[in-house]
């Protein structure tokens, strides 16, 4: 069943400059229990889809036009008061740096503690005791030290966990995680992306995994959406985009040929996207990849390709997708 369901989704920022169209036009959804990862270029709108489903809008931020569902239920229209009830406790969100999430000058018992009397209705003692639990389940070997610490005393990985901790106190069902091991070295980053595995088999939360490493998305993901200039322009399950469909959006095929290979050999060029991201007060007419793609013709660069279904579960935004092998 679908958890969350984004139709045609439009979230602008009106600026002095004009509007910036962050979120222009997604279509997405997530099935209970399943990681869909979320991947493409900085500035393609991860973050800003992911904003909207929480509503954590700038001043200056609204949703013009489309709507979000989840469980069922229109949450695009809910008041500040209503959000605040999914914020946290239906839904939660872990962000690059947790030091930007955490609050310093609390430690994580308080921080972990408040989420879960404001939503779970439990006391002090009892709240301090599923705290130390929740740190426990995220394999903090000291949870009742670290229960006591603030979060400056803590590794950049220890706070990352702590933030997953206080993510999975209220057991959501949606789990948002937008770039949650960016910040972190090689090695932690493996052993929090294994502790993201566990608990989702653990708890059956569903996850919106947002990377821009498309190496991660194989490793985490169940499905795949792939963004460009706030659109979603292909979205597969996974094995899909990395090995079975017979066709795949020229701008996937650039990011998948771009992930370094094991075999590549040392000053070797990486075949990596031509161009850049247009700016968003400049979006070109037609396909927003056109400029960029190799296989751009007339028609690309005068009309918009709408996402259509390619195969089971899999939709393309593209006038002419790439056949897997070379030919077109
Ligand atoms: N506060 C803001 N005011 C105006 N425009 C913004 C603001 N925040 C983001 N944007 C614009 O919205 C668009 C989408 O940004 P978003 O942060 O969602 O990208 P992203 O895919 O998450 O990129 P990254 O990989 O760098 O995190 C970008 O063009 C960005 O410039
Ligand atoms: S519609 Fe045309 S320009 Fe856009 S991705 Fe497809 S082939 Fe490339
Ligand atoms: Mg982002």
């Amino acid at each position: 069943m679908k958890l969350l369901e984004i139709n045609n989704l439009h979230t602008y920022f009106d600026t002095k400059k004009g509007l910036i169209k962050a979120v222009n036009g997604v279509s997405l959804s997530i099935e209970e229990g399943r990681t869909l990862g979320v991947v493409g270029e900085s500035g393609s709108g991860k973050s800003q889809t992911a904003m909207s489903i929480l509503k954590l809008f700038e001043n200056n931020q609204k949703i013009y036009e489309g709507e979000i569902k989840f469980e069922g239920k229109v949450i695009s229209e809910l008041s500040e008061k209503e959000m605040q009830k999914i914020r946290g406790n239906d839904i939660s969100v872990i962000f690059q740096e947790p030091m930007t999430s955490l609050n310093p000058v609390f430690t994580v018992n308080r921080q972990i503690s408040e989420v879960l009397m404001l939503h779970q209705g439990l006391n002090k003692k009892e709240a301090e005791a599923r705290s130390i639990e929740m740190l426990k389940q995220v394999k903090i070997a000291n949870p009742e030290t670290v229960n006591k610490s603030y979060p400056f005393q803590l590794s950049g990985g220890m706070r990352q966990r702590v933030m997953i901790a206080m993510a999975l106190a209220c057991k959501p069902k949606l789990l948002i995680a937008d770039e949650p091991t960016t910040a972190l070295d090689v090695t932690i980053q493996a052993q929090i992306l294994k502790l993201m595995n566990e608990l989702k088999a653990e708890t059956g939360t569903a996850i919106m995994f947002i990377t821009h490493d498309l190496g991660v998305i194989n490793q985490m993901a169940d499905d795949v959406a792939v963004m460009y200039c706030g659109q979603v322009v292909e979205t597969a399950p996974v094995d899909n985009i990395f090995m079975d469909s017979e066709y795949i959006h020229p701008y996937t095929e650039g990011l998948l040929t771009s992930i370094p290979r094991l075999n590549t050999k040392r000053g070797e060029k990486l075949d990596v996207i031509p161009g850049s991201v247009p700016h968003p007060l400049a979006l070109p007419q037609g396909c927003k990849f056109a400029p960029r793609c190799k296989y751009a013709t007339e028609k690309c660069r005068n009309e918009e390709p709408e996402l259509k279904e390619i195969g089971p579960n899999h939709q393309i935004r593209c006038f002419f997708p790439v056949k897997r092998g070379g030919n077109k």
